[in-house]
């Protein structure tokens, strides 16, 4: 157990190491043996990850696929739509959307002839509030693109009421749950939302390059994703250049050779997870929030997250007292084994499996000698 608040950035579970070890030298193994096993062997280990994810998200067989990251599953998924689904139409999405995605749609939005509209915080405030989120909802919305949990408030989107507006306004609804899977309840089950965007290395506890896009079956069927290969064939080695078809399933969304190491290496996080159960890691996860947030209050500290637990993620936020420099207060704590992070003066901080029972406390003795009470709280 340690003093480790950052499950926001990389999550982490006990035993890691050594599970992660394991999983990388049998697959070492397997990749070195001089015979002809290595491929489906391989395969075999990727489709365990898959399976894994889908258990975790209640998704069929056949909807969920890898992606090398959540940028490039939104770009695969947007490219594979029917053209009629965005063109001329608004693409929906928050200004506390994260901000790759938002990149990457302000890019592509031109040549792909949607409109990307983003829906802006109330002054003074740092998510945007669903309501808000509807109030610009309307049928001309082709794709609306939801963030589960945001990762620099924490703020958790109310998913079955935003679905169910979208679902309305005949628009694809897509999530980003990569803030939120793993520490909150979250599933496709009653196909709720048309896609999930996520990746594994938060609060699943796997590695980086481990990205999943999961589509819903029918809709899945009706994309023709223009990013494609021989493995978006039912049999990749199909290579008739004038033959190719899309396999049936998510792999029409997959293109050339896949990663299989990153599944590898965070199969062991996600089966920690399913193990120990999504409720038991948020009753854990809640303990300590709540003792932040009781803190956060007793220092007279702002805090930056929704303070209903129904409305936050794994996370709480901060925001630090304007006399103190960010980068020196997280150097501080460093410099006692406390580790958490900061953007701009809003301090994440997100307890999990390995943060200890007493770690809250610690932290918090900490930064009542480096900002003592009474400093005052930034705009
Ligand atoms: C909400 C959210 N989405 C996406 C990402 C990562 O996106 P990508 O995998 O494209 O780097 C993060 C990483 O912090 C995140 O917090």
């Amino acid at each position: 157990m340690s003093r480790y608040f950052l499950f926001h950035s990389i999550g982490t579970f006990p035993g890691k190491a050594e599970q992660m070890s394991e999983a990388l030298s049998r697959f070492s193994q397997i990749w070195s043996a001089e015979d002809d096993g290595q491929w489906p062997a391989a395969l075999a280990e990727r489709q365990a990850f898959i399976d894994a994810w889908r258990s975790v998200i209640g998704a069929p067989p056949g909807s969920v696929t890898t992606a090398e990251n959540v940028t490039t599953a939104l770009f695969s998924l947007v490219g594979g739509l029917p053209a009629n689904r965005l063109r001329g139409k608004r693409l929906l999405v928050a200004a506390d959307c994260f901000p790759s995605l938002h990149f990457l749609l302000a890019g592509i939005a031109r040549r792909f002839d949607f409109v990307l509209d983003t829906v802006p915080f109330r002054p003074g405030e740092a998510w945007v509030r669903d309501e808000d989120f509807i109030a610009h909802w309307r049928e001309d919305v082709g794709l609306a693109l939801l963030t589960f949990v945001s990762s620099t408030t924490s703020h958790r989107v109310d998913v079955e009421r935003l679905a169910a507006h979208g679902r309305a306004m005949g628009s694809v609804v897509g999530i980003d749950i990569t803030q939120g899977v793993g520490v909150v309840p979250f599933s496709v089950a009653a196909d709720t939302v048309d896609f999930v965007v996520s990746t594994s290395l938060k609060w699943l506890c796997g590695a980086s390059g481990a990205g999943v896009l999961y589509v819903r079956p029918d809709l899945l069927m009706d994309c023709q994703p223009e990013l494609r290969g021989w493995f978006s064939q039912e049999n990749p080695f199909s290579w008739d250049l004038d033959k190719f078809h899309y396999a049936g399933d998510a792999r029409r969304f997959d293109h050339g050779t896949p990663s299989i190491l990153a599944s590898v290496a965070s199969l062991p996080g996600l089966n920690w997870v399913i193990a120990r159960g999504v409720d038991a890691i948020r009753a854990n996860n809640l303990e300590a929030a709540h003792k932040i947030i009781g803190h956060a209050r007793d220092l007279g500290w702002k805090i930056a997250s929704p303070v209903n637990d129904d409305e936050r993620g794994g996370s709480v936020m901060l925001t630090l007292p304007s006399t103190v420099e960010p980068t020196a207060v997280i150097s501080a704590l460093r410099a006692e084994a406390i580790y958490c992070d900061a953007r701009g003066s809003t301090m994440r901080l997100s307890p999990g499996a390995v943060t200890s029972e007493s770690a809250v406390d610690e932290l918090f003795t900490a930064l009542e000698h480096i900002a003592p009470k009474g400093s005052s709280t930034r705009a």
